[in-house]
This record gives structure tokens, C-alpha cells and sequence, in this order.
């Protein structure tokens, strides 16, 4: 049982994730994800797609042909970032990831993923090769056009979800008065939340 400050903080981090899923412009939708590409970490934005804070991961979706996919299936290990100017909180997760390519779950997300979006799958070219000259990564026929399920059909090919196992939450919020930092471990149904130093 947390005790009640540590309760608090939990439900914020629940609510805060929850409206992120909801709305599109809230700050937390999109986030950095870093991987470690050999020896060097490297960052990018992710849109987030699903959170369980009771089951202790999160989604984002992307091309299998990404250098990220190559770096996680060499070291799966992952660091997450998020940040509110207006709540002025800070999120940190550390974890591993797991790659899901064509099973079940993957299945039902590209059903619900738009006809616009299921574009990004669809590129001719690995996402970040070297190009000789400008293209756009989408086929000449959908780039001014939705594609009909026809046109991405093959393109679930390239989906993949990268489920993000967390085991560390930093939560960091600014105040006036003295910053508030604690850090929650969670360690299968238990969880360790102690404050840390802001
Ligand atoms: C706002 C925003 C959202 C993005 N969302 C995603 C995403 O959900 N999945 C993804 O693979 N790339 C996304 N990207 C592109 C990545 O940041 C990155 O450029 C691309 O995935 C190639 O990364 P990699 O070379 O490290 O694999 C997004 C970029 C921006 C600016």
C-alpha cells in the first residue's frame, strides 16, 4: 500500500497518461524514446499509442525497416522522456521494450489505425536511408490521397508496436516552494516509491 502523498502522485501519472491517449494536442501524446545504437543513445519523437500503469507499459507504433527496430532487437533496453510546461512535470521511464509484428494485437491496431496514417508504412524506401534526392517516402499514387485498403494492404508488412515493460518511473514537478521528486520501482505486483533529491 503506497502512502497517501505516493498515491497521489500515482493517480496524477494515471490521469495525465489517460487524458494524453485522448487528446492529440495534449503534451504528452507525443514523447522522446532512446535507444542505445551500439554504444551511442539515440532519441526521437513518438506518438504514445496505449498505456496500463497497473500492468506497467506503454505503445508506440512504427516501420519494422526503422533503424530504431534494429537497435531495440540488439539491446531491447529503452529510456522514455515526457514533459508539461503547463503541469510542469516531468516524466522519466527506463525499461525494456518488446517488438510485436504481425500477431493478434498488431492486427487489431492496424484496423484502427487511419487510412492517412497507414501512408507511413507504405514508403518505398527504409525510414532514414540515405536518398539521392528528395522523396516523400510515400507512393506517388495515396501521396494527395487516403488510400483505399486495396493500396495498404501489404503495408501491415512494415507495421510493428514496440511495447514499452517500464520498471522505473523519475517523476520530477517544478515548484516555487521546492521541486517534488520521488522515483516509483516496480518490481512484478510490488511497487518502491521513495523521494529522490529534486
Ligand atoms: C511529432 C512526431 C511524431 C512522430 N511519431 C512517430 C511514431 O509514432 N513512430 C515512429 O516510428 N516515428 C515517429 N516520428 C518520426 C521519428 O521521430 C523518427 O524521425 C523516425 O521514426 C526515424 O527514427 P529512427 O531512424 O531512429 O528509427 C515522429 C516524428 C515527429 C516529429
Amino acid at each position: 500500500m503506497l502512502k497517501r502523498e505516493f498515491q497521489e502522485i500515482y493517480g496524477k501519472i494515471k490521469l495525465l497518461m489517460k487524458n494524453a491517449l485522448k487528446s492529440s494536442a495534449h503534451p504528452y501524446r507525443t514523447f522522446s524514446l532512446a535507444t542505445i545504437d551500439e554504444k551511442t543513445p539515440s532519441m526521437r519523437t513518438v506518438v504514445l499509442r496505449d498505456f496500463s500503469l497497473e500492468e506497467h507499459y506503454f505503445d508506440c507504433h512504427s516501420d519494422l525497416r526503422s533503424p530504431k527496430i534494429k537497435q531495440l532487437e540488439k539491446n531491447n533496453e529503452f529510456s522514455a522522456l515526457f514533459y508539461s510546461s503547463e503541469e510542469k512535470i516531468q516524466l522519466r521511464f527506463k525499461g525494456t521494450v518488446e517488438i510485436f509484428h504481425k500477431n493478434s494485437i498488431t492486427k487489431q491496431r492496424w484496423d484502427n489505425v487511419t487510412p492517412s496514417s497507414k501512408r507511413c508504412y507504405m514508403g518505398p524506401y527504409n525510414p532514414s536511408d540515405i536518398l539521392e534526392e528528395y522523396h516523400p517516402n510515400i507512393p506517388d499514387n495515396v501521396q494527395f490521397k487516403d488510400p483505399t485498403d486495396q493500396d495498404s494492404l501489404s503495408s501491415y508488412d512494415n507495421f510493428v508496436i514496440i511495447r514499452c515493460h517500464f520498471y522505473e518511473i523519475d517523476f520530477l514537478k517544478l515548484k516555487y516552494s521546492g521541486h517534488q521528486r520521488c522515483k516509483f520501482i516496480f518490481d512484478k505486483e510490488k511497487i518502491n516509491v521513495s523521494w529522490v533529491a529534486p
